[in-house]
């Protein structure tokens, strides 16, 4: 890394274009032969994306592979039942991703004949697909041009703009970018320099695509004077008969007045065999960075709060980070 390499000068549209010419450049010379990046096809395509979820590349490729000798088309997986679908799955873990998996391809099968919705919100709208996925089979295999944040998304944009970008901002940034010829491409791009390049410890910024527009050349850190603090916090998702328990803030107080969030509870046991109904994800709120864990489990008796039903939830004010766990619970 050469601290000194100038940035390139340049208005807003000409930076963009030119991230835009030089990842998709980079990527066509050195995208891995993954088994998904065959064809375009949306079932191997929404098959890798999940199996992708909380699991390495390098786990997945064989049990991809496996996966679709045993279910080939999606007509197979409707039809299959249930514990071959789980027994496929076996080893990967998280098996409500297999069963998600499962109800979404007989949804297809039988209320769209097959054929993947070709849009986000069609694709939405199925089992076990949220904003991420979504976004991932539109793009990738019907050219959508809509952007995906993933975690090493995430950490690429955050250096390339050299400041942490929150919530919503680093969804914003990243369709800002966004190639809207080739998304799908793009966005493979940008998840291969992440997971390749721009490592989260000891990034390769010498070989970067797009190094000499980078903000940071580095790792991110932060600003100096700035003191961030580290936490955990853990809450619990309790579900009955499609309700979710949710509890209110109360209406004075100094921090989302009145807004609805999970109940939260004391650090659970760490119990391995449970990691399955564990969910673990970060959060930042001004100078704090929260490592929430949410237990799916029966909130202690004395919470109250109110079951709400899971598709009425989004009626309701929740806050952000509410939001978050129950979006990556598909949930909401
Ligand atoms: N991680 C999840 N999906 C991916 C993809 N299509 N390309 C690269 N990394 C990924």
């Amino acid at each position: 890394m050469n601290l000194h390499e100038p940035r390139l000068p340049g208005n807003l549209a000409s930076r963009k274009r030119m991230f835009q010419r030089r990842l998709l450049a980079w990527y066509t010379r050195n995208r891995r032969n993954l088994p998904w990046r065959r064809d375009r096809d949306p079932y191997r395509v929404w098959l890798s994306e999940i199996m992708l979820q909380q699991t390495r590349v390098a786990a997945v490729v064989d049990h991809y592979q496996r996966f679709l000798q045993r279910f080939p088309a999606i007509e197979r997986l409707a039809r299959a039942r249930e514990s071959s679908v789980l027994a496929a799955w076996s080893g990967l873990g998280y098996y409500r991703r297999a069963r998600m998996l499962h109800a979404a391809a007989k949804e297809i099968v039988r209320q769209h004949e097959g054929k993947f919705p070709e849009n986000v919100a069609g694709l939405r709208e199925l089992p076990g697909i949220g904003r991420y996925t979504a976004a991932a089979i539109a793009s990738i295999s019907f050219g959508v041009p809509v952007a995906l944040v993933d975690g090493n998304v995430e950490r690429v944009l955050e250096r390339f703009e050299g400041k942490c970008l929150p919530g919503e901002a680093v969804w914003e940034t990243a369709e800002e970018l966004l190639s809207r010829s080739r998304p799908g491409d793009f966005n493979q791009a940008m998840m291969e320099l992440g997971a390749t390049v721009c490592l989260p410890r000891q990034p390769l910024c010498t070989v970067c695509p797009v190094r000499e527009l980078c903000a940071t050349r580095g790792e991110l850190t932060q600003p100096a004077g700035e003191v961030r603090q580290k936490r955990e916090i853990h809450y619990a998702l309790d579900r009955q008969d499609g309700t979710v328990l949710l509890v209110q803030r109360p209406k004075d107080a100094s921090l989302m007045p009145g807004m609805w969030e999970l109940p939260e509870i004391a650090a659970p046991q760490p119990t391995p065999a449970q990691s399955d109904g564990r969910l673990t994800l970060r959060h930042s709120i001004t100078v704090t960075d929260f490592v929430v864990t949410v237990e799916q489990r029966p909130a202690p008796e004395a919470t109250g709060g109110r079951r709400v039903q899971s598709r009425r939830i989004h009626t309701l004010p929740l806050t952000g980070l509410a939001r978050k766990i129950l979006r990556a619970a598909k949930i909401i």
